[in-house]
């Protein structure tokens, strides 16, 4: 099987005149976390957002499991559906992604949209709220909750969906040192799950954690891929779950899920 998930080609950018990505190359297989790191205004969000189907490329081509991803291609419902169900984008800011009535209804909205039926989009819902241990938050107003509640109801909503490909753009901002060290925590969970993931991060410690490789972006926005050695060992004991956890993880069904042929035809 291939296990290319994602491949940018020559891909540029531009915000009208102004240049955002200038020739990324970059292919991503299945199961590798991706950190995306450079100075402020560099073009990690902007390519975030390209790899979402959020912005288009201007010049160069975009390629999701061998399909081109392009303006032209997501007018198809179908297939924008397709896409958009593989991946999960967690916005830097979670008000942008928050807007039900409550947490509950919140995370059910996607698996709803998924057409999945009432059982098994509470099955999800409360899969999803036991993993993050948000229990006590189900019937709370999303924007009446802290930015670290919001940020973890923004990572439930995401993974109620079981996206192939979790993309999170600087997940670490605003988030207290507990928060923080619980985020990375769970993130290595769902990276020895098996999950692929790219992060825009500027914190080395999310990094060195995380990282199976570093793409780094200059201040031209061209990205190149750096090879890093950690000479130093941070002992931070948040950092090495405990096994049952991993299990709980492969038993609510976030664990690497690979899409068969038959999947991929029924869907589209
Ligand atoms: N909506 C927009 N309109 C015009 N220019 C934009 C827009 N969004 C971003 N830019 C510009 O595009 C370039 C890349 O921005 P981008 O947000 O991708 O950078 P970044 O690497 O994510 O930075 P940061 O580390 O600050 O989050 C910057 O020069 C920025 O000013
Ligand atoms: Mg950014």
């Amino acid at each position: 099987m291939n296990d290319t998930l994602l491949q940018l080609k020559d891909i540029c950018y531009a915000y009208e005149d102004h240049i955002a990505l200038r020739y990324i190359n970059l292919e991503i297989r299945r199961g590798e976390t991706i950190i995306l790191e450079g100075a402020n205004g560099s073009g990690k969000s902007t390519l975030l957002k390209l790899i979402n189907g959020l912005v288009f490329a201007n010049e160069g081509s975009y390629l999701f499991e061998g399909r081109e991803i392009s303006e032209e291609s997501l007018k198809n419902n179908k297939f924008a559906k397709w896409f958009h169900q593989k991946i999960g984008f967690v916005f830097q800011n979670s008000d942008i992604q928050l807007f039900c009535s409550n947490v509950e209804e919140e995370i059910a909205f996607g698996p709803l949209q998924m057409g999945l039926d009432e059982e098994a989009v509470r099955q999800r819902v409360d899969d999803v709220i036991r993993l993050l241990d948000i229990d006590k938050l189900r019937d709370r107003a999303p924007y009446h909750l802290s930015g670290g509640e919001k940020k973890k109801v923004a990572i439930a909503c995401i993974l109620s969906m079981n996206p192939e490909i979790l993309v999170l753009d600087e997940p670490l901002a605003g988030l207290d040192r507990p928060a923080q060290e619980w985020l990375i925590s769970f993130l290595l969970k769902l990276k020895k799950a098996g999950k692929t993931m790219i992060i825009a991060t500027h914190n080395e410690e999310l990094a060195e954690h995380l990282a199976d490789r570093h793409i780094f972006f200059n201040e031209e926005h061209e990205a190149e891929e750096l090879q890093v050695f950690y000479h130093t060992h941070r002992h931070c004991h948040v950092l090495h779950p405990k096994s049952e956890e991993e299990e709980m993880l492969v038993e609510e069904g976030i664990e690497h899920h690979t899409h068969t042929e038959e999947e991929l035809s029924g869907d589209l």
